[in-house]
């Protein structure tokens, strides 16, 4: 049986790794800036991690969501406690497409209404609502086409007005900071307007943060720069460090039956071990505190690079922007100086995605090597 071809491939089989650093097949050692996609928070096989993971599946990996699984409240008990969103209730799922999923759907059920209003360039995953409210015609299949989704400009506030004001938008869906879109953030004056709209013509405000959560901005979550309360957060990514979890935190406005939503897998015991092992080191190693300084590093190092036209994003979540396509570059970042780095929608804008545990020497072994290939 072949793979259903589906991935363009680099030619690196990874054997191991630990906190930023990605082993291949070869003994060669990489730097890792990309996090597998955002998704390392806590630095690759951290011992408490994989401690934790290691006593749960000894003891219970996995047990259907028909009986109590207490390690779910601890987890919502250090969700609440990290990101303050002490009011929000919690629904566990698998991946940052579910968790989107059931949040358009959970505001359709809860408003009784059908439109979605998503952002231009805006990715919030594969899945059928979810992928129909992604700006990307090539992975919406006419399936998914069938969904109402209207695409506004990020920050064009009137337009939203517009839409809402036909009062059948049952939500707004955006990513605070755009991941794959390639790192553009409006104003907290837009956001605020926004939550204020949502509101007015009610309609339920849906923050993806499935990339910008779990610290990678240097807040726990993106938005909370806004100081806005969105109805529904959507999580993944960096909340299991690499073990499939996601979910939504959702405002007690919205009312739980049973059988509203739902999920064999979600919430599993190995899935909450592995996020509480990941809440414990945001927590005890201050990671958001070590975003935000080393950030500032990089963006202090990225200011003196003339060929920089912009540096984008916030926290560990950042986009240099060049004014050539940086496709060579990446790949010799890759192979010539073995350093991860992620792309995006924008050819000319190399993304900056590590561990949260990154220290300043590794941005200065990232900035000797981009200073010797731009020499070139
Ligand atoms: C903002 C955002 N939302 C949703 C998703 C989809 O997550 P997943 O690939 O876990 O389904 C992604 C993945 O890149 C993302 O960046």
């Amino acid at each position: 049986m072949n793979l259903f071809n589906v991935y363009p491939l680099f030619d690196i089989v990874p054997t191991k790794a630990n906190d930023v650093f990605v082993h291949d097949e070869n003994g060669t050692k990489y730097l890792d800036l990309y996090g597998g996609h955002a998704v390392i928070s806590i630095g690759h096989s951290h011992p408490e991690y994989v401690r934790r993971i290691n006593e749960q599946v000894g003891k219970l990996g996995f047990y259907s969501n028909s009986i109590k699984n207490p390690l779910q409240q601890q987890l919502a008990k250090e969700l609440a406690r990290l990101s303050n969103c002490k009011d929000h209730n919690l629904f566990l799922c698998n991946s940052g497409a579910e968790a989107n999923e059931n949040a358009l759907k959970l505001a359709s059920f809860h408003t009784k209404k059908k439109k979605v209003i998503s952002f231009k360039k805006a990715f919030h995953g594969r899945t059928s609502a979810a992928v129909a409210a992604t700006d990307n015609t090539k992975i919406v299949a006419p399936i998914n086409a069938q969904q109402k989704v209207e695409f506004i400009s990020l920050g064009d506030i009137v337009s939203v007005e517009k839409a809402l004001s036909r009062n059948d938008v049952c939500a707004v869906i955006t990513e605070c900071i755009q991941g794959v879109g390639g790192l553009d953030e409006s104003t907290t004056e837009f956001y605020k307007e926004l939550e204020a709209l949502c509101k007015k013509h009610d309609a339920l405000l849906i923050m993806d943060e499935v990339q910008s959560g779990f610290g990678r901005t240097g807040d726990f979550f993106a938005f909370q720069k806004h100081r806005i309360t969105p109805d529904i957060i959507s999580i993944a990514k960096g909340m299991g460090n690499g073990f499939p979890i996601g979910g939504i935190l959702i405002h007690p406005k919205i009312e739980a039956s049973f059988g509203l939503l739902g999920s064999t897998f979600g919430g599993n015991h190995l899935a909450c071990a592995a996020s509480l092992a990941v809440l414990k080191v945001l927590n005890d190693e201050e990671l958001m505190k070590n975003t935000k300084d080393i950030s500032s590093y990089f963006s202090e190092r990225a200011k003196t690079i003339p060929q920089i036209r912009q540096i984008k994003g916030r926290g560990l979540m950042l986009g240099l922007e060049f004014d050539f396509p940086i496709a060579k570059l990446r790949k010799n970042l890759i192979f010539e100086h073995h350093i991860f780095t992620g792309n995006a929608k924008n050819p000319n804008l190399i993304r900056i995605l590590p561990p949260l545990s990154i220290q300043k020497k590794h941005i200065d072994f990232f900035f000797e090597a981009l200073t010797k290939e731009l020499l070139k």
